[in-house]
């Protein structure tokens, strides 16, 4: 069978998804160091797993959030807002020092301490999860997904949906963030109601 003219097939051996856009959340993964400090680093394949209360995101075993993340059984998760942009980006600087140990960045991102597990949250962010982690799914070409279970969250009282509030004034008022990888983003703030069909069911 052949393809359509306009279509053009892309080597596997090079990454699809930098031939091509596509929109991704952003989230700051949250995870507890060994020596106590505590580490955060932006993730942008993260998703909630299921509509219920799980949530998983793709992290190479070379990353600090995985090696913690393994070793503590818990992360937590913060969705920054678009004017956070900056201070997620700087969470994912190099480390530096004689051992490559310190992310001195991570002093530009102001945290509070979660409530459920050993871990902080990122000040300024809309959505909060708490998660212990549940299972681990490896040897993804070199990276893993780690599931976690989400065991306490909150949300900014300005971004909670309820029915005072029609939802595209939320979005409106409360721009949300989207990472269109490899390398841009956008700040949402125009919504419109989706077409679901008549009759549809979850
Ligand atoms: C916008 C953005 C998105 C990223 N998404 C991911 C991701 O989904 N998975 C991943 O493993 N690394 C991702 N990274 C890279 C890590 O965040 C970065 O390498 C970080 O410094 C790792 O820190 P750690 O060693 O403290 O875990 C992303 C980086 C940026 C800037």
């Amino acid at each position: 069978m052949s393809l359509p003219e306009s279509l053009i097939s892309l080597s596997l051996d090079e990454p699809v998804w930098e031939r091509c856009f596509g929109v991704f959340p952003l989230v700051l993964v949250g995870t507890r160091e060994a020596d106590g400090g505590h580490d955060l680093a932006p993730k942008h394949l993260a998703m909630p797993l299921s509509w219920r209360n799980w949530f998983g995101f793709v992290c190479t075993p070379r990353h600090r959030t995985y090696q913690n993340a393994l070793r503590s059984g818990v992360f937590t998760v913060s969705y920054p807002r678009p004017e956070q942009v900056l201070i997620t980006s700087l969470a994912a600087a190099p480390r530096c020092g004689e051992q490559q140990q310190d992310k001195p960045t991570l002093q530009a991102l102001p945290v509070f301490p979660a409530t459920v597990v050993d871990g902080v949250l990122v000040e300024g962010c809309y959505l909060y999860l708490e998660c212990r982690l549940e299972r681990t799914l490896d040897e993804l070409d070199g990276n893993s997904l780690l599931i976690g279970r989400v065991v306490a969250a909150h949300v900014h009282v300005d971004a909670l949906r309820d029915e005072e509030r029609e939802d595209n004034e939320l979005i409106h008022d409360h721009p949300l963030f989207a990472y269109l990888y490899p390398a841009r983003f956008a700040v949402i703030d125009r919504s419109q109601g989706f077409p679901l069909p008549a009759g549809f069911k979850r």
